[in-house]
């Protein structure tokens, strides 16, 4: 199984949404497992999935208090998620303590069987889980908004990375950027791309700004399925074929 986590330093910039819209796009060919690693749990809610049923805190709970087979929920034929729980926050501390802390989400993930591929959306941070997502992924994809501040962000983010290579993962690649709330337009967002494709990184697309990837969140949908002729839904579903060309490639 390939592992992408879809992380960034800096909060709202399209983690989420990126995940949940290509789980649904690449589980049309793969089966594909989305894990919701952020205690805000906006993976879960945008699935429209529970607590009550078990989550991945229950998983990782000393002793466990369900299999990870169990927790695992069906979206669809080819799409199942692992939901979080608010309760991961205070279990990412009592983590903190264990030995080879930041592979338990990777020893994790070697037990799920018949998945093709596992995303993980991370939280807008640079914590324990986030390192443990690091370290079980083999790419990570990183959306970042065209500005000023979120390319500064985006820096240091790479220097983690570099470090992650350095020491614990050091067959972590980085699949590329998502440039996200693109605005063709603005002059500082054009300035901002330019610089982005001048890192040594690949871009694998833009997504302009549109309300619709709100209300399809709110119809628990991808903007894919909410409006198909959507120009986001286009702009996603290139960005997901260079997606699915990176884990040919690395397979
Ligand atoms: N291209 C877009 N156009 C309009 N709204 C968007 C777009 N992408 C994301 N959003 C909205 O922006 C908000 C933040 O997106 P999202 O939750 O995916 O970011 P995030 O990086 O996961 O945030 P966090 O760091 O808090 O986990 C959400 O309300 C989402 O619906
Ligand atoms: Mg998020």
């Amino acid at each position: 199984m390939q592992v992408i986590a879809i992380a960034s330093g800096k909060g709202g910039v399209g983690k989420t949404t990126t995940t949940h819209t290509l789980g649904w796009i690449l589980s049309e060919k793969l089966n594909v497992l989305m894990l919701d690693l952020d205690p805000q749990c906006s993976l879960t809610a945008c699935c429209n999935l529970s607590e009550a049923e078990g989550t991945i805190a229950d998983v990782l709970a000393t002793p466990s208090k369900l299999a990870l087979a169990q927790a695992i929920r069906p979206l669809s034929k080819k799409l199942s998620m692992l939901p979080s729980s608010p309760e991961l926050a205070s279990l990412e501390l009592s983590l903190s303590a264990k030995i080879s802390r930041e592979t338990i989400i990777k020893r994790m993930l070697a037990t799920a069987t018949g998945y093709d591929l596992c995303l993980i959306d991370c939280s807008p941070s640079t914590g324990l889980l986030v390192l443990n997502a690091l370290t079980a992924a083999n790419g990570v994809i990183l959306p970042v908004v065209p500005e000023a501040m979120n390319l500064y962000a985006l820096r240091s983010f790479l220097d983690v990375l570099d470090e992650i290579r350095a020491t614990v993962n050091p067959g972590l690649q980085t699949v590329g950027t998502l440039v996200n709330f693109y605005n063709a337009r603005s002059n500082h967002h054009q300035q901002a791309l330019d610089e982005i494709n001048r890192a040594d990184i690949p871009v694998l697309g833009t997504v302009g700004r549109t309300i619709r990837i709100a209300e399809a969140v709110a119809a628990h949908e991808p903007i894919t399925a909410y409006e198909a002729a959507n120009d986001r839904s286009t702009e996603y579903k290139a960005i997901a074929k260079k997606v699915k060309q990176w884990l040919e490639k690395h397979n």
